[in-house]
């Protein structure tokens, strides 16, 4: 059978993996999908840069004649004409791989416009457009695949869509951004500064075009914004979620985190319950002792919890080009094996059928139920302890662990760590507010949330 042609927005690190690896590995490919796929043509803003890292692969690729003979087709054309390749009635398979949620937006609703399905590894485009970008989808009867959106390498889309969907999802918690998890290694393990590891991240390609976009969390939030929806049926609501990100993250915390037996991991947790969806990133203390707390540099972890199978957890190269190709190309094999498939046979785009999505709310920040960390820089004298312990249990708030740090001769102030039970946010707020205000407390309260998943 003819291959199937597939037309590339895009040859940077996610393009040039993708067209490498599906030029490496065709004839396993073919094998596995039916018949050749073959990238056709390719739109960039550049043509000779392009034309130049293809020639690069081309060159490098060992046997790359046998690979021709197996199917990998001529060389793409390459221009400049995005508006020509989204059109372009010999083109089949969109895959976008430009970033940015403007003009991928309009690229993407033009392909599926022109009945193209689509491949895409852009979580701000679909935590931003997906509900219009799968609605268009849906009616015009394409396919939108998104594996390598979410956890680069790891498939988790597959994992939460197909494999998992006899359960009752109860809640997701993962290491999603390759980025700062280099980060916090690098300057946990190295020394590195921030700035240093950042660019070290930014030269491997983990990073994003706009590096705020990790640092800050948000490229973590539209990922589990993206597997909310699909774990619980809910529609996707990136705007609800709650951001932090690690560039507020205290070094001395870092520390005290360690002497305490936990790692601090920017996780992005999301969790059911009867009044509704937490969907919250932010640094988390990991007790050191778990598998999660000792994912690495790039290494994405994510675990999911089901009623029925318990806990599971999916582990691998979060970002980079060919981590991030594995799963582009597997959502191509997808795509081709599906592709005279009747739409209605298809698996949905976000797992549960687009007329029966549950309006569940996301919690604001202050419903959520967590344990805490809090550091508190405090006068040493008596009679502290037990004012801050009185205010805490004055809103039902139990201690776990309380630790006064040795304060420095002559400082006459010392740090007081204070762990938490699980307690409901707002309340530790309020307890917050009038710790603050007595006349010992010294700054303002630090505070981490805790879990023990
Ligand atoms: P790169 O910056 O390496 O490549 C982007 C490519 O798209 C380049 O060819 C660039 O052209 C082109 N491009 C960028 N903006 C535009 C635009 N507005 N119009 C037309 N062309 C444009 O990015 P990545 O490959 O790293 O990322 C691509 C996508 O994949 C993003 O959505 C990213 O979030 C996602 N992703 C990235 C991962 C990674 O590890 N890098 C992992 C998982 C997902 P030019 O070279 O001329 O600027
Ligand atoms: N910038 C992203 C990260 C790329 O660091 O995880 C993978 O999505």
């Amino acid at each position: 059978m003819e291959s199937i042609k597939a037309g590339l927005l895009g040859f940077g690190t996610v393009g040039g993996g993708t067209y490498s690896v599906l030029r490496r590995n065709q004839e396993e490919i073919k094998r596995r999908a039916g018949r050749g796929i073959e990238v056709a043509r390719i739109a960039v803003r550049t043509p000779a840069k392009a034309q130049a890292a293809l020639s690069a692969i081309v060159t490098q690729e060992a046997g790359a004649e046998t690979a021709l003979a197996a199917g990998a087709g001529s060389l793409p054309l390459i221009d400049s004409d995005f508006d020509a390749l989204v059109r372009d009635p010999a083109i089949d398979i969109v895959i976008e791989t430009i970033g940015g949620t403007d003009r991928a937006r309009e690229l993407v609703l033009a392909a599926i416009a022109h009945g193209k399905h689509v491949v895409t590894a852009n979580k701000a485009l679909l935590a931003v457009h997906g509900m219009e970008i799968f609605q268009a989808a849906h009616s015009k009867g394409v396919m939108v695949a998104f594996e390598a959106a979410v956890a680069g390498g790891i498939p988790i889309i597959k994992a939460l869509r197909e494999g998992l969907t006899a359960n009752r999802i109860t809640w997701i918690a993962g290491i999603i951004n390759g980025t700062t998890n280099f980060i916090l290694s690098e300057m946990r393990d190295k020394g590195l500064d921030f700035a240093t590891a950042l660019a070290d991240a930014q030269r491997l390609g983990y990073a994003e075009a706009d590096p705020t976009f990790d640092v800050e969390g948000v490229d973590a939030a539209h990922k589990l914004t993206l597997m909310s929806a699909i774990a619980f049926g809910v529609p996707i609501q990136f705007d609800r979620a709650h951001i932090e990100g690690i560039s507020k993250l205290d070094a001395i915390d870092i520390k005290y985190a360690e002497q305490l037996g936990y790692r601090i991991k920017l996780l992005g947790i999301t969790r059911r319950s009867a009044k509704g969806i937490e969907l919250r990133v932010h640094p988390t203390l990991v007790p050191s002792s778990m598998l999660i707390a000792n994912v690495e540099g790039a290494m994405n972890a994510v675990a999911v919890n089901g009623d029925a199978v318990g806990m599971t957890l999916y582990y691998g190269k979060g970002a980079g080009a060919e981590p991030t190709a594995s799963a582009v190309v597997a959502d191509l094999v997808d795509v081709t094996r599906l592709h005279t498939a009747d739409p209605e046979h298809r698996t949905p785009h976000l797992a549960f059928q687009p007329d029966q999505l549950s309006d569940l709310p996301v919690l604001p920040i202050d419903q959520i139920t967590s344990a805490y960390y809090l550091r508190l820089r405090v006068a040493d004298e008596p009679g502290v302890l037990a004012a801050i312990a009185s205010l805490l249990a004055d809103r039902g708030i139990s201690v776990d662990a309380l630790i006064q740090k040795e304060s420095r001769e002559g400082e006459g102030e010392t740090d007081l760590i204070v762990l938490t039970h699980g307690t409901v946010e707002g309340n530790l707020r309020q307890a917050l507010a009038k710790i603050e205000a007595l006349s010992s407390v010294k700054s303002p309260v630090s505070l981490l949330r805790t879990e023990n998943l």
